[in-house]
């Protein structure tokens, strides 16, 4: 199968595109016919990319942590996925990733593709909507008419935050460049910051939850905008236990977990019409290496892998 690899540690000059062995499946995977995958920047640093899920190195590694697709066979023990389904998911970060004509995955964290989408707009879900929800409500626990500061609403995670947040009927208050306002205003921010001009802690006070996904000096910064008994939750990096208790406030760090049941929820939420999937751009699989060089885009950047006429679905 051709896909995206690296061959040693390092930046996008080492993704190559290139012929690889298909995946082989372990007890309860799936093998699915990748259609499209989308990518997050920094993943090329994370040491996850690196290595197995015992810890060992693996290399040569591909990227891509997210997508959609149709299911090609499962192992015998599999019940409830099944070869033809469209399907879309987060993939374990410690297994070779999506940025290939297959992937192997374990069935269970695989779910039925929003119908109403396609599947490049699928492939852009997973991974940032995943994170803003377990964000949001796993950690934050995020409640109707409290009050979220959001940073960086028009990034991958943030454009799903913003409109999260404002389907459970927060407050929503975001930071962006100039040229994102209106369209944040139509995600559902009820007021965003350019952090460009401003510093945001000057306009945003008496916040119950922070979603940092910038971290450095946006995450110190964030402590003074935070009412008694609100959380500073980072995506980014970790964040001071203490510090929280010392100000009466609470902290969180968190990475993404692959969760079925809350990629059907977001699913539903994509074909009522209340999600909208941001897809900045796109471009063909063996143009990997601009995607993870592109300036800032909305939403997330997808790489097509096949033809959708070719999905079957
Ligand atoms: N822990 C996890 O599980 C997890 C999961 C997903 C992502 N992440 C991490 O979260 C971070 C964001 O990921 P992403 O995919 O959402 O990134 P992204 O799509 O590249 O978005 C970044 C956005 O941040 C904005 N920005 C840049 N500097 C800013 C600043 N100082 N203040 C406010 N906004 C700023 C830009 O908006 P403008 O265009 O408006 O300037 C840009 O669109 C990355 O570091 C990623 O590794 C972690």
């Amino acid at each position: 199968m051709k896909a995206i690899r690296m061959h040693s540690r390092g930046g996008p000059e080492l993704l190559a595109y290139e012929d690889a062995p298909k995946p082989a499946l372990q007890p309860g995977d799936a093998l699915v016919r990748v259609i499209a995958t989308s990518i997050t920047k920094t993943e090329l640093t994370w040491d996850e990319t690196y290595i197995d899920c015992d810890g060992r190195p693996r290399i040569p590694t591909i990227p891509g942590h997210e997508f959609s697709g149709v299911v090609d066979a499962v192992t015998p023990d599999v019940a409830g996925v099944k070869a033809g389904d469209a399907v879309y998911a987060l993939s374990s970060f410690c297994r070779n990733g999506s940025a290939a004509e297959y992937i192997a995955i374990r069935s269970a964290d695989l779910a039925p593709k929003p119908r109403t989408v396609s599947f490049e707009q699928a492939a852009a879900v997973p991974l940032a909507g995943l994170t803003a929800w377990q964000a949001l409500f796993d950690h934050a626990q995020l409640q109707k008419g409290q009050r979220v500061l959001i940073h960086g609403g028009a990034g991958g995670v943030g454009t799903y935050a913003v409109q999260l947040a404002s389907w459970k009927d927060a407050e929503v208050i975001t930071t962006a460049s100039a040229e994102n306002h209106d369209f944040l205003r139509e995600l559902g921010a009820s007021e965003v910051i350019d952090y460009t001009r401003e510093r945001f802690e000057e306009t945003a006070e008496d916040v119950d939850v922070v979603l940092d996904t910038i971290g450095g000096e946006t995450q110190q910064r964030s402590w003074g905008i935070l009412r008694r008994g609100g959380i500073l939750i980072s995506i980014v990096s970790p964040v001071s236990a203490e510090k929280a208790a010392s100000l009466g406030l609470r902290s969180a760090f968190f990475i993404v977990e692959p969760k079925r049941s809350q990629l059907i929820e977001l699913g539903r939420l994509i074909d009522a019409g209340t999600l909208r999937v941001i897809v900045g751009a796109a471009l063909p699989l063996e143009k990997a290496r601009e995607a993870f060089v592109a300036g800032h885009v909305r939403g997330k950047i997808v790489l097509q892998v096949a033809a959708t006429e070719s999905a079957k679905a």
